[in-house]
């Protein structure tokens, strides 16, 4: 966690400010015992005086609680408020969103008219609405991965679907791989369940570590994985067709379960976007969900499996929910009806947020590294330092909420990434890079500033 920590100031100043930030940053839990002076200045390779005064200055800002046979204890000076609501005029980019689509209206007043049909029934659907199901399997079978009703799962969401699975298939301390970085509450979620995780590496310009994927499964005979095999939140790539089969073929010689979250599948940018579904190329449980297509507010999304594991998840589901609305199905259902020509309208949105974006860093932010993202609603830009936590706490300041980079990776790396959305409108997008070139322009200069309030907020 300290790599890195060395920032060009006095040492023991930068050793203080990083240690601050983890604490800060949550990732050096308050309560947590530091390393005693004489073992950090030996792993650090600085003397021992500039551990003592690191911890010094630590102490009196009020982070650290020292007790004489204890040793030194990190804690917060204050309480971080908690904000559940913004500030009018915050921009809010840890969620990368689209705007609700034109017609959400529309299809909810359709909706309503359908409900009496349903209205004898108890209303708790822990599997879906059947024409939901049907047609979301008309839909799979279209796209080339032949499917009946009876092997999708309607869900409250992706993320409500990710949850299920984990809990479902895996046991407590079983092995799961993930992507590093990956989309964060699916951390969360493998993390709630128990998993010991295996991370592989995946990058903007190389995609993923292929060797990496094929040795973790090879050696850790995982019981699942989590995967984004088409524009991977938050770099946007997409995995080779042949890696593809390859990582299902070892994944079922290993007893491996693979997740594929397609949550944002259908968003590739480079070209008509149509893609075969992962299951295609072998067996896998696929998420889906309307979040990232149609609008956050609809909360509805579905898995695709084979029949005896659509069984299972349903038996397990009622621990924790006991159904799907009924009106939100019913504004999927109306919705499918034209839903390629939806997904057009938002890759040409979304095409034009990624021109926009890329154009406005090169001007503002020369220094950064920001890659040409092939689909999704980001950007996982290189800083150059490793300042992301401080680039974020900074930029609050500036009325910009943003997800550091460490926030997508499994062991607090990518202090030096940011994720940086394009699904904004011109004016935010704007008015969001304005704010991060303020912050930019403030980090490392005042590495003590006050932490701006912590957001009770996901990152999408
Ligand atoms: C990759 C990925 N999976 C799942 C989700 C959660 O989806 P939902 O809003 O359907 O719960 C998100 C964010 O919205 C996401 O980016």
């Amino acid at each position: 966690m300290l790599t890195g920590w060395r920032d060009g100031g006095v040492a023991y100043t930068s050793l203080a400010g990083r240690i601050r930030l983890l604490a800060l940053d949550g990732r050096v839990a308050a309560g947590t015992r530091l390393p005693a002076e004489r073992e950090l200045a030996a792993q650090l390779a600085v003397s021992r005086t500039t551990v003592t005064a690191a911890y010094a200055e630590l102490r009196e800002a009020g982070y650290l609680l020292s007790t004489r046979g204890s040793g030194s204890v990190v804690q917060l000076p204050f309480k971080v408020p908690v904000q559940t609501e913004f500030q009018p005029g915050f921009l809010d980019f840890s969620k990368a969103t689209l705007p609700a689509i034109p017609g959400i209206v529309a299809a909810a007043q359709q909706s309503v008219e359908q409900l009496p049909t349903y209205l004898g029934d108890s209303g708790f659907d822990p599997v879906g609405i059947p024409a939901l199901r049907e047609a979301l399997a008309e839909r799979y079978t279209a796209r080339g991965l032949p499917t009946e009703s009876d092997q999708i799962m309607v869900t409250i969401g992706a993320q409500h679907a990710i949850a299920l699975i984990a809990r479902t298939v895996m046991a407590r301390g079983d092995r799961a791989l993930i992507e590093n970085p990956t989309y964060p509450h699916a951390l969360d979620s493998l993390k709630a369940a128990g998993a010991r995780l295996v991370p592989v590496s995946v990058t903007s310009d190389g995609g993923w570590d292929e060797l990496a994927i094929e040795q973790a499964i090879q050696r850790t005979s995982p019981s699942l994985g989590y995967l984004m095999p088409d524009n991977h939140n938050p770099t946007g790539v997409t995995m080779p067709v042949e890696l593809k089969q390859k990582v299902l073929s070892l994944a079922a010689r290993h007893g491996t379960t693979i997740i594929a979250d397609e949550t944002m599948g259908e968003l590739g940018l480079g070209n008509d976007g149509r893609v075969l579904p992962f299951a295609a190329h072998g067996s896998a449980i696929l998420v889906g969900s309307v979040g990232k297509t149609v609008w956050g507010g609809v909360r509805v999304g579905w898995i695709r499996a084979d029949r005896t594991v659509i069984q299972r998840l349903v038996r397990a589901r009622s621990a924790g929910d006991l159904g799907t609305p009924l009106l939100e199905q019913l504004i999927v259902l109306n919705l499918l009806r034209d839903f390629d020509s939806i997904l057009d309208s938002r890759r040409a949105y979304l095409r034009e947020g990624r021109a926009r974006l890329e154009r406005l860093l090169h001007e503002r932010l020369p220094e950064w590294t920001v890659p040409h993202a092939g689909g999704g609603l980001t950007t996982w830009v290189n800083l150059g330092h490793a300042v992301s936590s401080q680039l974020a706490l900074a930029a609050r300041n500036e009325g910009l909420v943003i997800a550091a980079g460490p926030r997508f990776g499994v062991d607090g790396a990518f202090e030096r990434f940011l994720r940086i959305p394009f699904s904004y409108s011109a004016d935010e997008t704007e008015r969001g890079v304005d704010a991060l070139v303020r912050a930019w322009a403030t980090v490392g200069r005042h590495p003590f500033a006050q932490p701006a309030p912590d957001f009770a907020s996901s990152v999408v």
